[in-house]
């Protein structure tokens, strides 16, 4: 199985998840900050302050991306590093840090492509509503505007937001992630403000002469139980309407804005039901849809539902009211998510199909898995099985048609996973957080491979 000639490979990573180094040179307190050192809220009471110390480290983290022979590397830049109260001037050590490792990465011949949103929101416009406040989306297009001022000379591959559904509805709906608030109507608002910031970006950056711009979203495809493992399996018209809702909610409530201007009407009447559409201005439509090249799409598993006549709407889907997240048989990974292979290049070809003008991306797809060090190696066969079967996917959805670009493995670390903390690793590499040793997992070594013959 060999892929196009030009396919980018890489591995992708976030800034609080890995970086630590939280008080050095001038960076400002971020929700993830202050969310995760209220008790309660993360997995044995862990937090980012120090995380995988890439900060200090990213020398050598190149290094080993680059005996990985990754051809890209996908970062987030915190906003808090460059405009610590997330407005007004920008700290240059904050922005030399990620001067100096775009360097690092291009003296190794890897191409960084840069998130400007990965869910760490500078705590002072949190203070004044954070997303829920439309002022927010106006300070992201400046700072988006000052990295790009600092960066876009030797950047040329940006995306403005990661997965905005989670940074509203976990942040804002079920309050399961950072800044922790509980309403479907801030949720709402916040889904709106996170497009608007995402369009007043994307033409700053394209002003600014990005030569790729894209959106990163959280995607899967919304299935019945019997089409995890059929999907030919016709639903039925209850299920068809909640499986439909939910793709609604999802994927449809992101994309549609952001590449036809228009809204679902699921979306708006889940607003109408939670506090109005009074947020969504005249003339937001066709800020938010910006031109951009590229979609990238974060895949893990599929959403399953059907039809749950009189259930409530779930806290993390305003609107979902009838539906019931249901379970399959499927084997799972550590985090309890179903392992369904085909739900890629099923979401793939869906999402080439529906959104034509633009490429696709994957751009966070892996596991976690119970690993352990035995004589300096991790033998995680369960990875490399997750990784084999999707990127078998991703080959097949090239086939079928879809423009896909690249493929980049989330994560090249072990590290903070958000409301996890350290207990759930993600990476191809291992991290010993009492010592900082890494060492590549099998899986690493076996795509190291696959990136050499460009294929499986
Ligand atoms: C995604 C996030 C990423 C990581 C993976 C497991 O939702 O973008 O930061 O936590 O899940």
């Amino acid at each position: 199985m060999i892929f196009p000639e030009d396919f980018v490979w890489g591995a992708a990573t976030a800034s609080y998840q890995i970086e630590g180094a939280v008080k050095e040179d001038g960076r400002g307190q971020s929700i993830w900050d202050t969310f995760s050192h209220t008790p309660g809220n993360v997995a044995d009471g862990d937090n980012g302050d120090v995380a995988c110390d890439h900060y200090h480290r990213y020398r050598d983290d190149v290094g080993l991306m680059r005996e990985l022979r990754l051809g890209a590397y996908r970062f987030s830049v915190a906003w808090p590093r460059i405009q610590p109260d997330g407005e007004g001037p920008t700290n240059p050590r904050g922005l030399a840090f990620y001067d100096r490792l775009v360097d690092e990465l291009l003296a190794a011949k890897i191409s960084p492509y840069v998130t400007l949103y990965h869910w760490d929101l500078p705590q002072a416009l949190e203070d004044r509503g954070g997303w829920t406040d439309r002022d927010t989306a106006y300070r992201f297009a400046d700072y988006a505007q000052a990295v790009h001022d600092k960066l876009g000379d030797r950047v040329t591959d940006w995306a403005t937001l990661n997965e905005p559904w989670v940074a509203a509805f976990l942040g804002y709906g079920n309050g399961v992630h950072a800044p922790g608030r509980r309403d479907p109507a801030d949720a709402l608002r916040s889904a709106h403000h996170l497009l608007l910031g995402h369009g007043l970006a994307a033409r700053r950056l394209r002003e600014a002469g990005a030569r790729s711009i894209m959106l990163v979203v959280n995607s899967a495809p919304v299935l019945t139980p019997a089409q995890v493992n059929d999907p030919s399996a016709v639903a039925s018209e209850a299920d068809a309407a909640a499986t439909d809702r939910i793709h609604a909610l999802l994927t449809r409530q992101f994309l549609d804005p952001a590449l036809r201007g228009t809204y679902p009407e699921e979306v708006l009447a889940a607003a109408e039901r939670n506090g109005g559409t009074g947020h969504i201005k005249d003339g937001d439509l066709e800020l938010i849809n910006a031109p951009i090249d590229l979609i990238g799409i974060n895949y893990y598993n599929p959403c399953v539902v059907e039809s749950g006549p009189g259930l409530p709407a779930d806290a993390a889907w305003p609107g979902s009211e009838d539906v019931r997240f249901a379970t399959t048989d499927a084997p799972t990974t550590a985090m309890g998510w179903p392992i369904v292979p085909d739900g890629l290049s099923r979401l793939l070809v869906r999402l080439s199909k529906d959104y034509p003008q633009v490429g696709l991306m994957v751009t966070e797809n892996g596991a976690a898995f119970d690993d352990v060090v035995e004589d300096g190696r991790v033998h995680d066969d369960d990875r490399v099985a997750y990784l084999d079967g999707h990127l078998r996917e991703v080959h097949n959805a090239i086939e079928a048609g879809a423009d896909l670009r690249g493929y980049l493995v989330w994560s090249l670390l072990d590290n903070f996973e958000w409301a996890e903390g350290y207990r759930r690793r993600f990476g191809i590499v291992h991290v010993d957080y009492a010592t900082q040793t890494r060492t590549p997992k099998d899986s690493a070594l076996w795509y190291r491979d696959v990136i050499g013959r460009n294929g499986l």
